[in-house]
């Protein structure tokens, strides 16, 4: 099952790596440990000690004084910089790069890589402009699912899932498609969903969420293959949900969901935490749905809207080269 290597993943925000605190990401089957140091800077090496393999993430990390840090095995206690050297016990000297880094692309808090791999698409824009101009609200959700990427993509494309995944969350009673704009690996779906309101607040327990409109209105942006942005706009302020995606291997991928918002009244504070709630609840029942997916079933049966699901497979297809048709409508 292909893992569309030399596209650019986004493996994490910087707030989601604490100060010193190693943090364990995967890409392409190879495990790696990140780690965020007293000046900011990250470190990316990879996971298993050279000494007798134990997973470095599983560790600590010491501060140098210049706030630096190494990122200390659990096993042994060998220290390894961000450049893979140690010092042994009984020597002064620091050794040879002992483990490989992972090359990282860091723009801003958006912390991307290749992998490795020979870049085949530039890193989409978009993430800065939308943090130049919002607030940061958090990320949340971040889960490793037992499903291969194409299975995970098609299901975050799929905008008939709403009435069945997320039924219980929205009671979703239809889903009006409006307009599909194909621009390759760039994409728009704008479509709207009349919601039962009462429902949903009693999920969020919130007042603030008075100012929910009957029909939701969604405007999805796909870069493909690594995120999809919900534009959500409410009577309360202007939600930026973006939900990442990462092929740890060939059949486990992640998922986390980033939210920026920008207040047009003072509700919207209530609301952030709220919105963060939501999309966990709503990766969760995403993650279950997949778990329950037989692989590699025939598709006899086509639904309308599958427009989204469509352009997926065209890309992934046909990755990294875009070939026809162009599937605006
Ligand atoms: S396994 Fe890491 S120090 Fe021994
Ligand atoms: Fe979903």
């Amino acid at each position: 099952m292909s893992m569309l290597a030399g596209a650019p993943w986004l493996l994490a925000h910087k707030s989601m790596l604490a100060v010193n605190k190693p943090f364990k990401v995967s890409l392409y089957g190879n495990d790696y440990v990140l780690w965020k140091d007293g000046r900011g800077c990250i470190n990316a090496l990879s996971n298993a000690c050279p000494h007798m393999g134990a997973m470095l993430s599983a560790g600590w990390c010491e501060e140098r004084e210049d706030k630096s840090s190494a990122v200390v095995c659990p096993f042994h206690a060998l220290e390894f910089d961000g450049e893979g050297c140690t010092v042994l016990p009984g020597s002064q000297k620091k050794t040879l790069p002992q483990l490989e880094p992972l090359e990282l692309i860091i723009q801003g808090d958006f912390i991307w890589s290749y992998g490795g791999r020979e870049p085949q698409q530039p890193i989409p824009e978009i993430l800065n402009e939308i943090a130049a101009e919002y607030e940061f609200i958090g990320c949340t959700a971040d889960t490793s699912i037992e499903t291969d990427l194409l299975s995970l993509l098609l299901n975050m494309h799929d905008y008939n899932h709403q009435n069945g995944t997320h039924r219980s969350l929205f009671q979703i009673q239809e889903v009006h498609f409006e307009k599909f704009i194909d621009n390759g690996h760039h994409s728009h779906a704008y479509f709207s969903m009349p919601i039962a309101l009462t429902n949903l607040r009693d999920k969020l327990k919130n007042p603030g969420l008075f100012l929910f409109p009957k029909v939701l209105n969604a405007h999805l942006e796909n870069y493909f293959p690594s995120l999809v942005i919900l534009h959500g706009d409410t009577g309360a302020g202007i939600f930026k949900q973006i939900h990442l995606f990462i092929p740890e291997s060939p059949t486990i991928s992640r998922t986390y969901v980033m939210m920026f918002g920008l207040a047009k009244n003072p509700v919207f504070q209530l609301l952030k935490q709220k919105f963060l709630d939501l999309g966990k609840i709503v990766v969760e029942q995403d993650t279950d749905i997949l778990r329950k997916i037989y692989p590699n079933t025939p598709q006899k049966i086509k639904l309308n809207n599958e427009v989204g699901m469509d352009w997926v497979r065209r890309n992934f297809d046909s990755y990294p080269e875009i070939v026809e048709p162009n599937l605006s409508r």
